[in-house]
């Protein structure tokens, strides 16, 4: 990126940090960022007010600004809903494969760059384009299509109602980090195949995968380790899961591929799922437009969703397109091998598709929240379906549900790429747990990090990783929990725990040591 120079402009949103200058020899790597520096996507500024910062740039640059990224790497951010539009869908022009950025070609990025998980190149179909793009996405594709979308929606609601007894006694909960936070990994493990133990383990890492930071690869190491480990067993014991169904696709996926594919699904779909729930769940709450036409009966759930996808995308910032030639874009002159960012929240909020900011989107499902082209989130369906049936389930069990906050009080965490509450404390009138077999119990347990569920300590014990293949098909309902032992009495699970053979407390040893190094903390 050479032709990159960052000017003084007065704009209306709020003044970014910049780069430090190019004389700087500790960035003497990235000597094109121009005499000014660049505006920084990432430390405080951006973390406080990344639409603020939006703002500013677009009011500098218009459509397509220069901005730079952790570690002062320069990149384009499209900012013009147009833009981002022309960007997703010609991946002749933009492409996915970052083998053609001309930084990572030039060895300018760090090896251990906490950027690589996100805009490195990776053998899955994020990274490809053409054929093999194709290939790749069609076993995703078809295997996600082959799960009963009835069946999910029965699963989906037990798993709330489950996460909901865990809390609906108590009269008040952090519904982000009790529920919002919970409920689309239990579900996506259950997809996958995993056993549930690994759900709270996995929320973690999966977190700070995302994150663009230094956790960001122990956590993809620990995922990657996980789902490995899952593959090897689904070949030799196929059940009614995801993993299996990419092993069977005839696309002919090798090992490496359904893992990386599994890792991508989890990834991809959780802290956007998670976070669509919890701003869902809020909008709700706290958007008298919603509060009013909810109970009046005029506006649903699915439109509050769609809603928040306009206003709010999950994935604000969108990794990463390499220009494949020189060309213009947005008025600005992009090199071959440029790094482009999309704009989702940018291009959501474009005046020129939304002159009035407080319109309503309602029946207007044309924004960028799973992106366009090739790439479009072909998850979209399940996110939306767990969203809703997530926010619809927590309304219909505790009516009376209320922020504990107002909405001023409520703080939120940005990253280069997303934007998240940081709680979401509610109240509400105790209500009786509805599942009456103990599930929210082994959910607790399963969020506390406890043994709970002895067919998952027994799986765990036993070396895997999967869930018990006797369990049924994915898409019913999850068999009941077995009744919790009485107080002071050894339960099945720890019974299975001491059962456990030398190489089986091995592996339990290593998943912790995992564990530990990801969150710089032992679970005894
Ligand atoms: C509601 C929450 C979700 C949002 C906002 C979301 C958004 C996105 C976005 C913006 C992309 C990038 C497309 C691009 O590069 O142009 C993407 C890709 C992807 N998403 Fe989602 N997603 C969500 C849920 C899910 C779910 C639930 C799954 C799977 C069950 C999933 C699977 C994927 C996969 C596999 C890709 C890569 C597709 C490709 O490169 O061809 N996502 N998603």
């Amino acid at each position: 990126m050479t032709e990159i120079h960052a000017g003084t402009g007065t704009g209306q949103g709020t003044q970014p940090e910049l780069a430090p200058p190019p004389s700087c020899p500790a960035h003497a790597g990235y000597a094109a960022a121009g005499a000014g520096g660049l505006a920084r996507l990432y430390g405080k500024t951006a973390e406080s007010d990344p639409l603020g910062i939006y703002a500013h740039l677009r009011e500098q640059y218009g459509a397509v600004a220069p901005v730079a990224m952790y570690g002062d790497v320069p990149a384009w951010l499209v900012l013009g809903y147009r833009e981002n539009m022309d960007v997703a869908r010609t991946p002749n022009r933009f492409t996915r494969d970052a083998r053609q950025w001309t930084d990572l070609q030039q060895g300018l990025l760090p090896s251990d760059s906490p950027l690589i998980p996100m805009v490195g190149w990776r053998p899955d179909c994020v990274s490809q384009d053409g054929p093999e793009h194709r290939r790749l996405r069609s076993a995703v594709n078809d295997s996600l299509n082959t799960f009963d979308r009835l069946g999910m929606r029965r699963y989906i609601r037990h798993y709330a109602e489950q996460l909901i007894d865990t809390f609906c006694m108590d009269g008040h909960a952090d519904l982000l980090g009790q529920y919002a936070r919970y409920l689309p990994m239990h579900v996506l493990t259950r997809m996958i195949g995993l056993s549930e133990e690994f759900a709270p383990q996995l929320v973690e890492a999966s977190l700070a995968a995302v994150k663009g930071t230094e956790e960001a690869l122990a956590a993809d190491r620990f995922i990657t380790d996980t789902l490995t480990r899952l593959v090897a067993e689904r070949h030799e014991d196929p059940a009614y899961d995801l993993a299996s169904r990419l092993i069977e696709h005839e696309a002919g996926l090798t090992d490496e591929e359904v893992m990386v594919h599994l890792r991508l699904v989890m990834v991809a779909a959780y802290e956007t799922t998670t976070t669509l729930i919890a701003n869902t769940t809020r909008m709700v709450l706290t958007d008298p437009r919603f509060r009013a036409s909810l109970t009046g009966g005029l506006m649903t759930v699915p439109d509050a969703v769609e809603q928040v996808l306009w206003d709010e995308p999950p994935l604000q910032v969108c990794p990463a397109r390499f220009a494949t030639d020189d060309t213009e874009l947005g008025g600005q002159q992009i090199k071959a091998g440029d790094m482009l960012l999309l704009g989702l929240v940018a291009g959501n909020t474009d005046p020129y598709i939304r002159p009035d900011p407080e319109a309503s989107m309602q029946g207007n499902r044309a924004h960028l929240a799973f992106s366009r082209g090739p790439h479009e989130c072909p998850g979209q369906d399940i996110g939306r379906m767990i969203t809703e049936i997530g926010v619809d389930t927590l309304l219909a069990r505790l009516p009376d549900v209320r922020l504990s906050l107002t909405e001023d009080e409520l703080s939120y965490t940005s990253n280069t790429w997303s934007r998240h509450l940081d709680e979401l404390p509610a109240r509400f009138t105790p209500q009786r747990p509805a599942v009456a077999d103990g599930g929210g119990r082994k959910i607790a347990s399963a969020v506390s990090g406890k043994p709970g569920d002895s067919h998952a300590v027994a799986a765990l014990s036993a070396g895997k990783v999967g869930a018990p293949t006797g369990a049924g098909p994915a898409d019913a309902v999850p068999k009941p929990a077995a009744a919790p032992a009485p107080a002071g009495s050894a339960s099945a699970a720890e019974a299975a725990a001491r059962a456990a053979t030398g190489a089986s407390r091995g592996l339990a040893v290593r998943l912790r040591a995992l564990w530990s190094g990801l969150t710089g903390r032992s679970r005894g």
